[in-house]
């Protein structure tokens, strides 16, 4: 799980972090370079005031250093004072005798220089000035140094260093602060809406309040109500096929009571008996087919199968088949039922117990609300890579602005005077549907009546 605390904190201390570090970095070398300069001066003005009392007496290099002079040289609170001065045959004259000769190889008169040396095991830092000793009965350079030991420089460097790089490092330890604390206060909303969420029932899919959460959340919960919405849609119409469902079912079971209740009481006449039977009889029948539509519909609920189980299925074979198996019927109504199909190719994926199902419902509509002595075809046709089954009749059609509504569950058109559930398109279309056939209901070409054309894409080809 990724914490966007520590998501943000790390997206900025990963630039912050080096940049703390270059700060450092230069803070340590300007802290050094000025506190350097700042104490070399010093040092060199010491150096030049040692050179003013340089005398030369006949030949020889002196230094008159007055007592007070000799104090202020020696004495500092914080550091080591060391001076030496050395003849123009590097001769010691009066100082300290040890400080170290300097490492400047090619010396130039008047000039000075510094440098930082061990002395005693400490460092110190040295100022040497080259007096000239021309015009005088001496000849060559002076040689005059002044050191001290560096604790002043230390302590400047420490507190110019403080003085920088705390400031710095605070910034950077309350930025992270404020990112954490900030990432908590922002996700607060989302702490609010989950309340909302889990304090309501399971029945309310009203939609979230979108105004209170902030604008970045708000695609979250759009889309949460979208699907809230589609899920009370879905809820809405299982609610009502389950309701229409069991309507249908208490229906016919209400009838049977009825007549097996009627059959019981007569006691007279047998035909009575036998009427109310036959009336069972019929009832059971329609009520099996609606249990059967019911399970069919369950099976192709796309909910409930993972997927279908595709074949090749030869299409032509299973129609010429099932229309055979109908023949039955159609002479039972004088009804001319036919089958045609082109010499083609008519293998596609399919599913077979489906797609029977499919066939079955289609043409036993064409039969049930055809007229006596009418006319029912079957036909195939391939229709470039696809392959079109229809069933047309000329019986009493579907007016144009019923076409979509009879494909609805339990939806049937009043007055035929047929049994049935409506639920036999329903299934068709779904079945259709899951083998990403197209249905179609047109204008029958006999003048009355339809044609129902299911559009399969694809037809296999043989190798
Ligand atoms: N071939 C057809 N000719 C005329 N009407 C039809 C035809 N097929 C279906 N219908 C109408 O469509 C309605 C829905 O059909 P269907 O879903 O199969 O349910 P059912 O046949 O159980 O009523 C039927 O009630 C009928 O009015
Ligand atoms: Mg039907």
């Amino acid at each position: 799980m990724i914490s966007l605390r520590r998501k943000l904190l790390f997206k900025l201390l990963a630039p912050l972090l080096p940049l703390l570090l270059i700060g450092v970095a230069a803070a340590f070398y300007m802290a050094n370079h000025y506190a350097s300069l700042a104490y070399d001066r010093s040092l060199f003005r010491a150096a030049l005031a040692l050179a003013d009392q340089v005398e030369v007496v006949a030949g020889d290099v002196t230094v008159d250093l007055p007592q007070a002079a000799f104090d202020m040289l020696e004495y500092d609170k914080d550091d080591w004072i060391y001076y030496k001065v050395s003849g123009s045959h590097g001769e010691f004259v009066t100082g300290y005798p040890e400080l170290p000769i300097p490492p400047i190889v090619k010396p130039v008169a008047g000039q000075h220089y510094y440098y930082t040396a061990q002395l005693d095991g400490k460092e110190i830092s040295v100022a040497v000035f080259y007096l000239s000793l021309k015009g005088t009965s001496a000849n060559g350079v002076a040689v005059i140094q002044v050191a001290e030991t560096t604790s002043k420089r230390q302590s400047m460097v420490n507190e110019i260093m403080i003085g920088m790089v705390l400031p710095q490092l605070l910034m950077v330890v309350i930025a992270a602060m404020m990112v954490w604390r900030g990432v908590g206060r922002g996700l607060a909303p989302l702490d609010s809406l989950r309340e909302e969420i889990t304090s309501r029932s399971d029945r309310d899919l009203a939609p979230l309040n979108v105004a209170d959460s902030p604008k970045e959340v708000q695609p979250m919960v759009e889309a949460m109500n979208d699907l809230m919405s589609r899920l009370e849609h879905t809820l809405k119409q299982q609610q009502r096929f389950v309701a229409d469902a069991s309507h249908q079912l208490r229906t016919p079971l209400a009838g049977l009571k009825t007549q097996a209740e009627i059959a019981l009481r007569e006691q007279q006449d047998p035909e009575q008996v036998r009427h109310a039977l036959q009336h069972i009889l019929t009832s059971s029948d329609n009520l099996s087919h609606l249990i059967a539509q019911l399970l069919t519909l369950a099976r192709i609920d796309p909910k409930a199968t993972v997927s279908l189980q595709m074949d090749p299925i030869d299409l032509e074979q299973l129609t010429r088949e099932i229309t055979a198996s109908w023949v039955p019927n159609a002479l039972a109504k004088r009804i001319d039922l036919g089958f045609e199909a082109q010499e083609e190719n008519y293998l596609i994926a399919g599913d077979a117990i489906l797609l029977r199902e499919l066939i079955i419902n289609l043409i036993d509509n064409a039969i049930r609300y055809t007229p006596m002595d009418g006319l029912v075809t079957i036909s195939l046709q391939a229709v470039d890579s696809e392959v079109e089954l229809c069933v047309e009749d000329n019986g009493p059609g579907i007016p144009p602005e019923k076409r979509e509504r009879v494909f609805e569950r339990f939806y049937r058109i009043l007055g035929t005077g047929e049994d049935g559930c409506g639920l036999g398109l329903a299934i068709v279309r779904e079945i259709a549907a899951r083998h990403g056939a197209t249905m179609q209901i047109k204008d029958s070409r006999h003048g009355t009546g339809v044609r129902m054309c299911i559009r399969f894409p694809a037809r296999i080809e043989f190798a």
